[in-house]
């Protein structure tokens, strides 16, 4: 990392578009204030026709930024065009993170990591089972399905409305990821220990289809990738039917965590007043 980090401050972006409604910078504001560091993280909104001239002046060190975060409709040009953009990032084909080191622009993509953390805070032993049912396809789905098959789950069931996307993952991440159609459901439920939602279903003003979640494995878990509302419909219905629960807030804390270690030299710390914030200004909007 650069020396002149110990004299003038460091500044990080979350950069969008739009980027106004991202939560990023109260996340790494609370925990610059926190740690006690001079840096700052800032939403910084690029369109899509700036968005290369925007990584041309990071590269360069005239953008004052030594890095920052990716959100749409970013991610895969951030991936493509970043110096060195990691494993993880490569697979997935999109980036949610980059940072300065040693005059290059490195990339990765943290959400995995942020899923397996939260479910590791929240629910440990929740990948004691070999088998995990993913409801959705789109972009969010992606580094789900990488992140639980590197934690080593053997049968991985992707099931979407539009099949030929779930079967796109499937080639895509390997044989032990299958696609399904929604009449699946019911079957690949079948003992599987882990569902996991990655779709709004439910959250558009439609009324949630009711999952009948009785075929998973007993003492099975349930999550949901999305945090607005906290208890979506699917986890209300799951609890309700006597399963386990973990949140997507999490998923968003944790993902955040190794930018900021990159950018401020710090590894913080997901706790409870961090989620309190978050959830008092969900309750704001
Ligand atoms: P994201 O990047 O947030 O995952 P996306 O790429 O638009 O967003 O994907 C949304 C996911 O929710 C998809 O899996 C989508 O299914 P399709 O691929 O068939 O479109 C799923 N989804 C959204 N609304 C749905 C609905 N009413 N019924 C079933 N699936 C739905």
């Amino acid at each position: 990392m650069d020396d002149s980090r110990e004299t003038s401050p460091v500044n990080a972006f979350v950069t969008g578009y739009p980027v106004k409604h991202s939560r990023s910078p109260l996340i790494h504001g609370y925990w610059l204030k926190q740690l006690g560091l001079a840096g700052t993280y800032r939403a910084h909104e690029v369109s899509i026709e700036d968005f290369a001239a925007f990584v041309a002046s990071l590269k360069a060190g005239t953008s004052g930024f030594v890095g920052g975060n990716v959100t749409i409709p970013h991610k895969e040009a951030a991936f493509k065009l970043a110096d060195r953009p990691d494993e993880l990032s490569e697979e997935l084909g999109a980036s949610n993170t980059l940072w300065l080191e040693d005059g290059l622009l490195h990339a990765t993509n943290t959400d995995g990591r942020g899923f397996t953390a939260n479910l590791d805070e929240r629910h440990p032993g929740w990948d004691r089972t070999d088998s995990a049912v993913i409801l959705g396809a789109g972009g969010a789905s992606r580094a789900v399905i990488q992140a639980v098959r590197d934690r080593g789950f053997k049968e991985i069931h992707v099931v979407n409305r539009t099949v030929e996307r779930a079967q796109e993952l499937a080639d895509r991440f390997g044989e032990r990821v299958h696609a399904h159609p929604m009449a699946a459901l019911g079957e690949v439920m079948q003992g599987a220990g882990l569902f996991i939602n990655t779709t709004s279903l439910g959250m558009d003003g439609e009324a949630a289809p009711r999952i009948d979640f009785s075929p998973l494995a007993q003492g099975a878990a349930v999550t949901d990738i999305v945090y607005v509302p906290l208890k979506t419909p699917l986890l209300a219905q799951a609890e309700e039917q006597g399963f386990a629960i973990v949140d997507g807030l999490g998923m968003l804390l944790h993902q955040a965590a190794p930018g900021f270690e990159k950018w401020f030299g710090k590894r913080p710390a997901v706790d409870d007043s961090l989620r309190a914030l978050i959830i008092a200004d969900m309750e704001k909007h």
